[in-house]
Parts: C-alpha cells; structure tokens; sequence
C-alpha cells in the first residue's frame, strides 16, 4: 500500500482508515523522502525490535508484533468516575470522602465555555482553541484560533478529570501524527522528534478533484511564529499527557502501540542528543516554551529543566521493555540524577545561599572551585535582598556562566515541586514564600508568571523594547490564571490545599465578571491586560481543573512523582541533609560506574 502525504495530514474520513493512518502494528509504507518519515521509522523500530522477555516472543508468521512490556506505568487504583453532571462532588476535608454539591455559576458558565472551544476534526474532537474571542482586536485572531499543545494541557485535565477521555486520545494520536512533518526554515529542517507549537483544522481541495474539499491540519513548528522559535515544551507536555491519559484510563493499548513508543523516542533522541553542553540542563533559545518572546530565559530556563525532568519520568514508565529501550532507560537514569543534583544546588536560593553568594570569591580556577559559575557577587539584585524572607525560597530562572537570573518564575517552580525535581524541604520552603509573598506572587489575581519586572535599560535591553512586555505586563511581571491549576496542584502535593483554595476564592468571581482573560497586568494584577484575549481557553479550563482537583486531590498522582531514593543513591553528588556535598569528577564516575574510588 502506498499513501502520498502533500502539504498536510489527511487522516480524514473518505478515504483511510484510521488504523491505517495509526498502526498499531507496523506498515511498511514506500514513500521515501529526504528523511525517513514516521511509517519507515516506525517499521525499522519494529523489525529490529527485540523482547527481553522471554515469554513475549514475536510470531513472525502472522505479521503480529512482539507485545511490549510497559516499563513502570501502574494504572491509578480508584473509584470509577460518576457521570457528568451528577459528579459534581466535593471533598470533606475531615473525611476526605466525595459529598455532592451543586456547581457554582462560574463553573457552569467555564464548561458551557470550555465545551464551546473544542476543535473537531473529521467529526471528532481533536482539542481546544486557544482563545473563543471573536470580537478581538478588529476579528485580529493572530493564532488564537489555532489548538496550543501547552494550552490544551489544563483542557485535557479537565475533561479527563470529568470522565471524558475521547477528545485526549483524539489529540495525543494527532499531534502525534505531525509529529513527522517535513518542516523547514529556510532550507532548514529541525529535528526529527519536535512537536508543533499549534495546529490548526483547515480546509483543502482533494487532490485532483476540483469539485471536493477536505478537512486537513496544518501545524506550525515555529515557522510561522512571532520569532521563528521552537516550542522545546511541546513534546514534554505531549509525553506528560500521554502518562496522566494512561493513569486514569488504564488505556495502556495506546501506550503500547508501535508509533506511540517510537513518538517517545523521537523526543527523548532530541533532548538526549550529544551537543557542546557542560550542563545536565537543556539548552534552549529564548522563548522556547510558555513565555514564547525574548525575555532573557535563554540557555538553561528553569520552567524547560522543570518538564524536562517530568518528562523524563514520565518516560521512563512508559517505555516498552526491550533491548532497544534498555539504553535508553540508563541514559534517562544517569540524566535524571545529574539534573537535579544540579538544580538542586546551583538554582536553589534561600538567605542563606544568598548569603553564601554575597561573598563568593571570584575567578577560581580549579576542580574544586565553590563558585563554580563565576558570579560576580553584585548580580544579587537589590530587590531580592530585602524581599527574600527568612525562612523558605526558590529555584532561580536560570544559571550559566557569570550569570544567575534571580527572577521567580511561577511555572518551573511549581513544576519543580509537583515533579520531585527539588527535594521536599525545597518544595516546602517554595510553597512557604508564596505563602509569605502572596501579594507579589498572587495579589488580586493569581499567578504571576515571573517577579519582578523588567523596567527601564533591562527591559529595553532583555526584550528588546517589546511593547507587549512592558513592565507588569504579559510575560514581564504580568497575572496569568491559566497558573492556578499548576498552583493546586503544587499545594496538593504538598498536602497545602488551603492555600489553593484561597487563590481559586480570589480568581472565581473576578474571572466570570471579566470574561477569563489571558492575563492581568500592575504589580498586584489589577487590570485586565493591555492586549489580553478575552475567553481564552487556558483560562477556563485551568479554573475547572483546580476545582476538579481540589474535588479529587487523589488524582492529582496522574501528574505527580515522589522522591526516587534510587536515582538519589546511584548519584554520586547527593545532597546531605544538613549541608551540600561538593560533586567530585572522581567519586561522581565511580559511584556511576558503580566502583570504588
Ligand atoms: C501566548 C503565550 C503562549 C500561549 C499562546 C496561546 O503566545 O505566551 O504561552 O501558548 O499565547 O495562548
């Protein structure tokens, strides 16, 4: 069989199956290109694929493939979710046991909403737009009519926490799809394993049809973007999904199939690739990820370190069992113990790393060096002195050469908690500033994106004058609710839910009066953002699955890890628990290699 792919993806109805556009079991397609595509990839991985177990061997004869054995993943063990409407519960706190309550106005009005924004594809729901506001900016959509990987996330969560798994599935095997497109830049192809920023449902002629149309999608890797940027946290999103849709559907058919594993890869290959770095943490332009504009987060930007440790995890547990995956699986190893270490060390700032920081000696040149990235101590900015409280603190923006970025940044640090990428006291201590800085970081609005500002020379030198990012607004300091589910989950983890019901207490009544804004700008996010979408997606969707979730904070292990004492043992630069211990290249590669020094 032969099936030609022109300039879009055609999966649609008339005329292919959908298992033959998504095989489970390997096809052999013909088409050859530049670079092989997803059907040759998928077919070479199958063919060389080899069980390690023994009871699971191929059966040649039929064509059948070798079963695959799933790493780690265990489906969650609850109750069945009650249908919608009627499952609208809450949690008693004192017994933790669902009792029914009504749903609020403003949760009605998010699901009428949210409902509203599904994309459909071929008759199908395939995912959500990024934002329903028609009477934007004189009908200017920009690429809000698009579907977001990242904005989809708190709309999958949403209607998977409800019961509705369908539109999830539709879009974890679709994006997975454009996954392998040709996509340049001119004359330049970007990796194999990228995930598109958005996607969008359009319609083509049929080929050589003059009188037909169909449905195709048309993604966009960056090439159309504002600053041609690669979305680096798209495939780490995609894997993060695909875990939570195993964990509660238990649907670990899809997991297993030939081209979901070999999607897996692609992505891991992309961001375990050798490069020129010296750092566990990846390396990635400005712009690369929820903040998708220059704003200083390039090279190592906490929120990307952050989803990539998450999505390394997560990975991990789904990988199938096999010689192939058995390599992978130690360099995941090796790679999630370096990373954090490292961020466990060199991002964390509390008084008194700071303290430490204020007297850094300087141009050290040695193996044993404690200012290993040269800080100038005068980096420590003047607003971080006094506003750091005495107890708790954060992980910092970023770390390289000679540079600390000292900004907050709520996403990665959020994620760092709910992902065990620090370690529980630092998870505790990141909770405990919010909760001491609820009016910078929450104010009247939760959450801000980063704090604090850029202003004057650094606002025109780190953006580059942008005016969407003046200072407190949008990304520069502005209130994004979308944060808030990240936020709850964050508390849930951490056993904190109070707190996450007070932001959700602050955010319900102003969202519905607002029409959910994209975000809020001013320093306690008093306004609704100079050019902020109204009905945007995230918005709403983020609000419903901070309720769902404080409903069912059980299921909030759909998306969260625990401390792996393994990864902590097989790391050579663990930390004490009183002190930090210096990594040494010696007992590092030893203790790796599993030796004695
Ligand atoms: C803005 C945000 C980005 C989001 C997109 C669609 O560009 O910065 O994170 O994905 O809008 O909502």
């Amino acid at each position: 069989m032969v099936i030609t792919f022109t300039s879009s993806i055609r999966p649609c109805c008339s005329h292919l199956l959908l298992s033959q556009i998504f095989p489970k079991y390997p096809y052999h397609f013909s088409k050859s290109r530049k670079h092989p595509n997803r059907y040759e990839v998928v077919a070479q991985a199958a063919s060389t694929a080899q069980p390690l177990h023994p009871t699971f061997d191929p059966v040649p004869s039929t064509g059948i493939p070798t079963p695959i054995l799933l790493h780690e993943l265990k489906p969650l063990e609850i109750s069945p979710l009650l249908p919608f409407p009627e499952k609208s519960r809450t949690v008693d706190p004192v017994r933790h046991e669902p009792t029914r309550r009504t749903e609020t106005v403003a949760e009605r009005e998010a699901w009428k909403l949210l409902n509203r924004a599904v994309v459909n594809y071929c008759g199908k729901p395939v995912g959500t737009v990024a934002a329903a506001d028609v009477g934007a900016f004189k009908g200017d959509l920009l690429n809000y009519d698009q579907v977001f990987i990242r904005d989809f996330m708190p709309s999958a969560l949403a209607f998977l926490l409800k019961g509705d798994t369908e539109i999830v599935r539709n879009f974890l095997l679709h994006t997975l799809q454009l996954q392998s497109w040709e996509k340049t830049v001119d004359c330049h192809s970007p990796g194999q394993g990228l995930m598109p920023a958005s996607f969008k449902v359009r319609t083509a002629p049929i080929d050589g049809n003059t009188s037909g149309e169909e449905e195709v999608l048309d993604p966009d890797f960056g090439e159309s973007a504002i600053g041609r940027v690669a979305p680096v946290d798209s495939g780490l999103w995609w894997i993060i999904l695909l875990r939570a849709y195993g964990k509660i559907t238990g649907d670990f058919s899809l997991l297993e199939r030939v081209d979901v594993q070999t999607g897996i890869k692609l992505i891991l290959k992309l961001c375990l690739s050798d490069g020129f770095d010296m750092f566990p943490t990846l390396l990635v332009t400005d712009g690369s990820c929820m903040i998708d504009r220059r704003m200083g987060i390039h090279g190592h930007p906490l929120e990307i370190q952050s989803l990539f440790y998450s999505a390394l995890r997560c990975a991990r547990e789904m990988l199938g069992f096999n010689e192939g995956s058995a390599d992978l699986i130690r360099a995941i190893n090796i790679r999630l113990s370096s990373l954090s270490f490292h961020i466990r060390e060199y991002y964390w700032v509390d008084l008194q790393k700071l303290n430490e920081i204020y007297r850094y000696k300087t141009e050290e040149y040695s193996q044993n060096a404690t200012n290993k990235f040269n800080i100038y101590p005068e980096q420590i900015p003047d607003w971080l002195v006094d506003w750091i409280p005495d107890s708790g603190g954060y992980l910092i923006g970023n770390v390289q050469p000679a540079h600390m970025d000292f900004r907050f940044f709520s996403l990665g640090n959020l994620w760092a908690i709910v992902s065990s990428l620090t370690t529980p006291k630092q998870a505790e201590g990141i909770l405990s500033l919010i909760e001491e800085k609820w009016d910078d970081l929450i104010g009247t609005m939760p959450l801000k994106i980063s704090y604090p500002a850029l202003e004057s020379d650094e606002w025109r030198i780190i953006t580059g004058s942008d005016p969407k990012n003046t200072p407190w607004s949008y990304h520069n300091g502005g209130s994004w609710p979308t944060l808030l589910w990240q936020f709850t989950l964050a508390c849930i983890k951490m056993g904190r839910p109070d707190l996450a019901q007070r932001a959700i207490s602050t955010a319900e009544k102003r969202l519905l009066d607002d029409n959910w804004p994209e975000y809020y700008d001013t320093p306690t996010g008093r306004f609704v953002g100079k050019q902020s979408r109204l009905y945007q997606t995230w918005t709403i969707a983020g609000f419903l699955t901070s309720k769902l979730l404080l409903e069912k904070p059980e299921l909030a292990s759909i998306l969260t890890f625990e401390e792996d004492n393994e990864l902590l043992e097989g790391c050579a630069c663990r930390l004490s628990h009183n002190g930090r211990t210096r990594c040494s290249r010696r007992t590092a590669k030893s203790q790796l290699l599993g030796k004695s020094s």
